[in-house]
């Protein structure tokens, strides 16, 4: 049993637990994933590793409540216990010095781009960061990646907070000041990396992306997590989850992630309603 220490709210369905994962713990490297169950009847469910503590024993997630599965695990509370957790899963994010790189979070992918971007950063590298959020109340992680980057930019949709825009629009920003920009590490929504990496292709500059495909067992065998990079079929899980971001079909991949919508509704509505009579 994997028992949670602390629970912070970060935003309006965004939480982050601490938990005790010894074995997880001491292996984790940037980049890389768990894979935990709630009970023994819980769907598996792909988290990335946010930080973790190696002597302390500690890992940290941080996931937004989108489907039934992470409703119920943000029911969750201190002291709770997570019946399974597997990890560290996929590659670790090959760090290494290259001047200046530009690292790229939306949404929740800060979360995902946060150890990336302090790696980076202690590798060296001179780091720009650009975190995007709908709105302010959205935005997460502004301290953390403040502290990790050598600058930082914020854009929200809705000009809330930062600058009024997308994170592209900052990035295009960056780009026509004319600096010279060795890589730009993307991760959001898909629909924000495909922009990313169509922006960065005019100005041939190499971007890296990481995909969050459905995943199922997170160990290559059951192929539910197939993406195809440079018209050849790889698995998130194992050969990822870190891609040049040329050459991924971010069009499948988002056809992909629609395949379990209904189900997905279904299985809301249910839980929903078991809960109302649970509560009365
Ligand atoms: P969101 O829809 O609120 O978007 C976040 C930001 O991305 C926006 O503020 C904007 O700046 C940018 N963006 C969105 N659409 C864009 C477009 N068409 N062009 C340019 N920029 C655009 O994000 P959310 O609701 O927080 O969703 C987070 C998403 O991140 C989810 O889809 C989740 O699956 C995904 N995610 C990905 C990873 C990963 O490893 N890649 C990890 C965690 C979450
Ligand atoms: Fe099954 Fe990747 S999740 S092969």
């Amino acid at each position: 049993m994997f028992k949670i220490l602390a629970k912070k709210i970060l935003a309006s369905g965004i939480k982050l637990f601490e938990i005790e994962a010894p074995l997880v713990a001491r292996k984790a490297l940037p980049g890389q994933f768990i894979v935990l169950k709630i009970d023994e009847y819980g769907e598996r469910i792909p988290l990335t590793i946010y930080e973790y503590t190696r002597d302390k024993g500690t890992i940290s997630i941080i996931f937004q409540e989108v489907g039934k599965s992470t409703m119920q695990l943000g029911t969750l509370n201190e002291g709770d216990c997570l019946s399974d957790i597997i990890g560290p899963l996929g590659c670790p994010t090959k760090i290494e010095k290259v001047g200046r790189v530009v690292t790229i979070g939306g949404g929740v992918g800060t979360a995902v781009i946060y150890p990336i971007t302090r790696s980076l950063k202690e590798a060296n590298n001179r780091v720009t960061s650009i975190i995007g959020a709908r709105t302010r109340e959205l935005l997460i992680l502004k301290e953390e990646m403040e502290k990790a980057s050598d600058e930082l930019f914020i854009t929200t949709d809705d000009g809330s907070y930062g600058r009024h825009g997308l994170v592209t629009d900052e990035l295009k920003r960056l780009i026509d000041e004319g600096e010279k920009i060795d890589l730009i590490f993307a991760i959001g929504p898909v629909i924000m990396m495909k922009a990313v990496s169509n922006l960065a292709k005019q100005y041939n500059l190499k971007t890296m992306v990481s995909l969050n495909s459905i995943m199922v067992d997170g160990t290559g065998m059951c192929g539910c997590c197939r993406v195809t990079v440079k018209g050849r079929t790889k698995f998130v899980c194992v050969d990822g989850p870190d891609f040049e971001a040329e050459g991924v079909d971010f069009d499948e991949l988002m056809n992909r992630q629609r395949i379990y919508l209904n189900e997905e509704r279904l299985s809301i509505e249910r839980y929903r309603e078991r809960e109302c009579r649970r509560n009365g």
